[in-house]
């Protein structure tokens, strides 16, 4: 089951480990077929982060309004020295799903001599390009890549973290949000059965605040949001060959306050049918496609689902303006 990415490959004294669990990647075109066929339209947030997409993903952490990864950045700088006491020495690091090298870097450089560290990502390119990165930059490193839907069960091979020191998952972003509350516990659940006993889960939770300022860090003037948002019709039009024409669908981003959570939809501009792969899709006048939810939580609220989910708070911190919050958990 474990293979290598070439040779074992060397970098100083580490190599770098590859396990493919060959996940299931569901294709974009059944995905979007489904989710037109649905009532109400719907296409998961995952397929927004093709090329094009993950460009309009950075910009959109760039721009003024985007408050998310600039705090949590910002916060991981300061609280390198607290997080790498609770951590303690030699800790085995697991990252499930790996975004921006940036936070992984902030993080490795705070602990104390780090024995392990293991990615874990469904797009195996993503995946070795940035274990192989990490694992240069870090000779002492035994670094491992894990290709897998980091959301379904699997087991850690012993040798994928073999240090002395505890198992320490790391979840940053807020990517927690894009689940609902219940997906989230099962999500988190599973977390705590991969760190097992003793382990330890560092995350990064986006908090519910003033309306105004949510609703303006997902439209953001610069139109980043909006452009990542139609990006959807984009990939459709180039890669499935629909019709759609993405000026015929604006862009809406509004907080839900009773369900706590952002919903970002695409919506349409008159009536008008799309066609895709010979099927036909009727769209009313503003109808739309929802195609994201961020969900917001206080922190007594994240604290009881970590709570539910077999997991301990022994630290949650928020910046000066208590926007963004980041929580220790123990299992
Ligand atoms: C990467 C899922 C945390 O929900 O804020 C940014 C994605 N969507 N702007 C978020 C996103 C619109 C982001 N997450």
């Amino acid at each position: 089951m474990i293979s290598f990415a070439r040779k074992p490959a060397m970098y100083g004294a580490a190599s770098l480990r590859v396990l493919d669990l060959k996940p299931r990647v569901e294709d974009f075109q059944s995905a979007v077929v489904a989710g037109l066929s649905a009532a109400p339209k719907a296409i998961p947030p995952k397929f927004f982060y093709d090329k094009r997409g993950s460009d309009f993903f950075y910009r959109i952490c760039e721009t003024p309004e985007y408050y998310v990864t600039r705090t949590e950045l910002g916060m991981l700088d300061d609280l390198g020295a607290e997080i790498a006491a609770l951590a303690g020495p030699a800790a085995s690091v697991i990252e499930f799903g790996c975004g921006s090298a940036e936070k992984i870097r902030k993080l490795l450089a705070a602990l104390d001599a780090p024995a392990d560290y293991v990615a874990i990502d469904i797009s195996r390119d993503h995946l070795l390009a940035s274990a192989e990165e990490i694992a240069i930059e870090n000779p002492n490193l035994n670094v491992s890549a894990i290709c897998a839907d980091f959301s379904q069960a699997f087991e850690l091979p012993d040798d994928f973290c073999d240090g002395s020191g505890r198992r320490v998952a790391f979840f940053p972003g807020s990517t927690i949000g894009n689940q609902t509350p219940a997906e989230a516990e099962g999500f988190l659940r599973h977390v705590r059965s991969v760190v097992g006993a003793g382990g330890a889960l560092l995350i990064g939770v986006d908090l519910k605040k003033n309306v105004d300022r949510l609703n303006e860090a997902y439209n953001d003037a610069a139109g980043e949001t909006a452009g990542f948002n139609l990006n959807l019709l984009h990939r459709m039009r180039t890669e499935l060959g629909c019709d759609v024409d993405p000026e015929r669908f604006a862009h809406r981003a509004f907080y839900n306050v009773a369900l706590g959570r952002i919903e970002m939809h695409l919506a349409s501009l008159g009536a008008q049918t799309v066609c895709l792969d010979g099927q036909d899709f009727a769209f009313a006048d503003g109808e739309t496609i929802h195609t994201e939810c961020s969900y917001k939580y206080e922190i007594a609220e994240f604290a009881d689902l970590a709570r539910r989910a077999g997991f301990g708070v022994r630290k949650s911190w928020t910046d000066a303006e208590r926007l963004f919050s980041i929580h220790f958990l123990e299992a």
